[in-house]
């Protein structure tokens, strides 16, 4: 099985080397917590082992990855046109060959397969990011775009990664659909212990793996990206929600399933 490194070196050997080629793997967490910047890495070091990539950015523009890339020493411009394209679905006025005027399923599928004939027919790196700005709308469809996405895709050589939200309130709607889909979840976190914003990331899920199943605890660090800080084998209260937090969740989702 070829496996794709993330860039990430410590994170690889987390999951026997990295990410089995052809794989559908979901990042999830909140806001902040890493995901673009995870999802930069892996594009990155693709390209400077030759492999192309395409890049689907729903929430930022495409000078705005462009430039958060360049903070950590990827050079995502020297590529871009010949290996890389960046498609921009923010559906704004701007418009040229890789932007996206509405956030529909097949028009993004449409516009990735057409990106994938002009990079070649052998493997390349797909980023979707966020795969949740498809269903915000419909949070119902998530497992059924996810599946859509992936059955279709799953035909032109991709190794993909998706990004998701996992806000607190709608945790369900939005991670469920894609985490059952996906060959891999990677779960971030973050929380404030002692007044400090702490990151961490987990392995929930990987097919054909077998992953490490341990807390880390992540920083972002300038002009390296996503570093490993060491492992979490503390008590689960040191990343977990608040106690107050997780009854409000409990009871939420009671009350939504009662509407059901
Ligand atoms: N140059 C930098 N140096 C250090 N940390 C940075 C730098 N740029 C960004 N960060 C950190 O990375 C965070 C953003 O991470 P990232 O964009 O990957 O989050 P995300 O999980 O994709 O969030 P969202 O769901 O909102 O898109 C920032 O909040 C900041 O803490
Ligand atoms: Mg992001």
């Amino acid at each position: 099985m070829i496996r794709l490194s993330t860039g990430i070196h410590d994170f690889d050997k987390l999951i026997e080397g990295g990410i089995p080629q052809g794989f559908f793997v979901a990042l999830t967490g909140e806001p902040g917590t890493g995901k673009t910047i995870f999802s930069l890495s892996f594009i990155h070091e693709g390209l400077v082992h030759g492999e192309p990539a395409i890049y689907v950015t729903t929430e930022e523009s495409r000078d705005s990855i462009i430039r958060q890339a360049k903070m950590f020493n990827w050079d995502l411009e020297e590529y871009i046109e010949k290996k890389l394209i960046i498609i921009d679905a923010l559906m704004k006025e701007r418009e040229d060959e890789w932007s996206l005027t509405e956030l529909e399923p097949e028009a993004l599928v449409q516009k990735v397969i057409e990106a994938k004939q002009k990079l070649g027919s052998g493997w390349a790196r797909l980023v979707i990011d966020s795969v949740s700005a498809l269903f915000l709308d419909k949070p119902a469809m998530a497992r059924k775009i996810s599946y859509y996405l992936k059955r279709v895709l799953n035909k032109w050589r991709f190794t993909i990664l998706v990004t998701s939200q996992y806000a607190i309130t709608t945790s369900q709607a939005f991670g469920f659909g894609v985490e059952h889909v996906a060959d891999g979840i990677i779960r971030f976190r973050r929380v404030i212990r002692d007044g400090m914003l702490h990151r961490y990331v987990i392995i929930e899920k990987m097919r054909q793996t077998n992953h490490d199943k341990y807390v880390w605890e992540i920083d972002i660090v300038p002009g390296k990206g996503i570093v490993l800080l060491g492992r979490l084998n503390e008590r689960r209260e040191d990343y977990a929600l608040p106690k107050k937090v997780m009854d409000k969740i409990k009871e939420a989702n009671k009350d939504e399933s009662d509407i059901q």
